[in-house]
């Protein structure tokens, strides 16, 4: 899977950067094309001529060698991945922080492709809550993490943060090309974000979505190759690789989701369910009485997208309720005509609304029920199109 890719590896300061010389050696045997870049730190455990030989090509390390200048866009656009292996604590805070103080850094500021990262560390440096907060905001950022192993560290000590070996990393590499283009050739609508029901010029009713989850999905879409069109209520989180259409209303979305066609949708908008019957076209002024305002229904998209479903298209709808969440899942399923209804907990601490983690339950049409443990809502994403994946096949 790894032949034919370029692939970028940078190494840092940490000492299972002895094992990488071996992992290059592995990933030039499956027919890639590796470059390696290093920080300054990395040189202390492996040397620059062990890497250039088994990668068959020049290692950077600085930005600027005498009077040469190293192109780090350059290098960032020619990877197919770039892969930090092994990942050090210190350099996993500066690619959180966004510190350019080395040529390893500034490439991956500016690399426009994947990456991916297998950190290293011992224990207590890796069960630390600011490395947790560290690669939560790096996974955040889009990369994607190979998980630590646990058995002996450098201490001498068993426990977690050990560098996957050089062949878990390669399988790890060939299942993700694999999913790359998993999804190529289909199209994808995906809803994300509240929608703003207007009362007056200056007042509305909404709620508290953030867009974090449907937005994460609609970028793993992307990465599977899938083309996506995602409609966004009012929120200011970008998205990157699709097509994006901005409305405010229950109304407007609908208007937008109605006419685009699809293989695979996913309805992660949190839709008014009621709107307005009028809207004042003057700021409304306060009296000493109460004030009345009267809703009607809003169209239901989903709903709507589940009677016109057909044959070979997949319909995923998200549930969020406070008590008989099960019951409420199963209804929508059955009642929306959805193929998977993803259920978010309000009950569970880190899920939901404004969270940057999330859990749920997926509801399939045959009775199957998968629970999907807390994790970064990005992590969650990779989980839910890795299902819609297996129903699209
Ligand atoms: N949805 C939609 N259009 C609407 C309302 C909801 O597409 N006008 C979608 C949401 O994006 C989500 C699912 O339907 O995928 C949620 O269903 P909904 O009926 O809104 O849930 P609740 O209002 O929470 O359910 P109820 O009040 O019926 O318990």
């Amino acid at each position: 899977m790894s032949a034919g890719k370029k692939i970028l590896i940078g190494i840092t300061g940490s000492i299972a950067a002895y094992k990488t010389p071996l992992l290059v050696r592995q990933l030039v045997k499956a027919g890639a094309e590796v470059k390696v870049i290093m920080t300054p730190a990395a040189e202390d455990f492996v040397s620059r001529l062990t890497l250039a030989t088994v990668s068959k090509n020049d290692v950077l390390v600085n930005l600027f060698d005498e009077a040469t200048w190293a192109n780090h866009v350059h290098l960032g656009r020619w990877a197919d991945l770039f892969l930090l292996a092994p990942l050090s604590c210190n350099t996993l805070s500066k690619m959180a922080h966004g510190s350019c103080d080395n040529l390893l850094l500034a490439t991956y500021l500016s690399a426009t492709c994947p990456v991916v990262v297998a950190p290293a560390m011992d224990e207590d440096m890796w069960h630390h809550p600011t490395t947790k907060r560290n690669l939560a905001a790096v996974e955040s950022d889009g990369c994607s993490i190979i998980p630590v192993k646990h058995g002996e560290l450098a201490s001498g000590l068993i426990g977690d943060g050990r560098m996957a070996e050089p062949e878990e990393i390669v399988s790890w590499l060939d299942a993700f090309f694999a999913r790359q283009n998993s999804l190529s050739g289909k199209k994808a609508l995906v809803t994300a974000g509240p929608t703003y029901e207007a009362i007056d010029p200056v007042r509305f009713i909404g709620n508290h979505s953030s867009g974090k989850m449907g937005i994460a999905i609609a970028e793993e879409l992307v990465k599977r190759g899938a083309s996506v069109t995602l409609v966004t209520g009012p929120i200011s989180l970008q998205a990157k690789g699709l097509r994006r259409i901005s409305v405010t209303s229950a109304a407007e979305m609908y208007a937008a989701c109605t006419g685009v066609d699809y293989d695979i949708a996913v309805m992660a908008a949190a839709v008014a369910d009621y709107t307005p019957v009028e809207v004042a076209d003057k700021k409304i002024k306060k009296n000493s009485g109460e004030l009345t305002l009267t809703l009607k229904r809003t169209q239901d998209i989903l709903g709507s997208l589940g009677k016109q479903k057909r044959d070979g298209q997949l319909l995923v709808g998200f549930a969020l309720e406070t008590d008989n969440e099960r019951e409420g899942a199963l209804k929508k399923l059955r009642e929306k005509n959805a193929d998977l209804i993803v259920l978010n907990s309000l009950q569970d601490e880190g899920a939901g609304f404004g969270h940057d983690t999330n859990k749920a339950t997926l509801y399939f049409r045959n009775g199957e029920e998968k629970n999907l443990p807390l994790k970064s809502k990005t992590a969650l994403a990779k989980d839910i199109v890795d299902t819609i994946t297996e129903l699209v096949k």
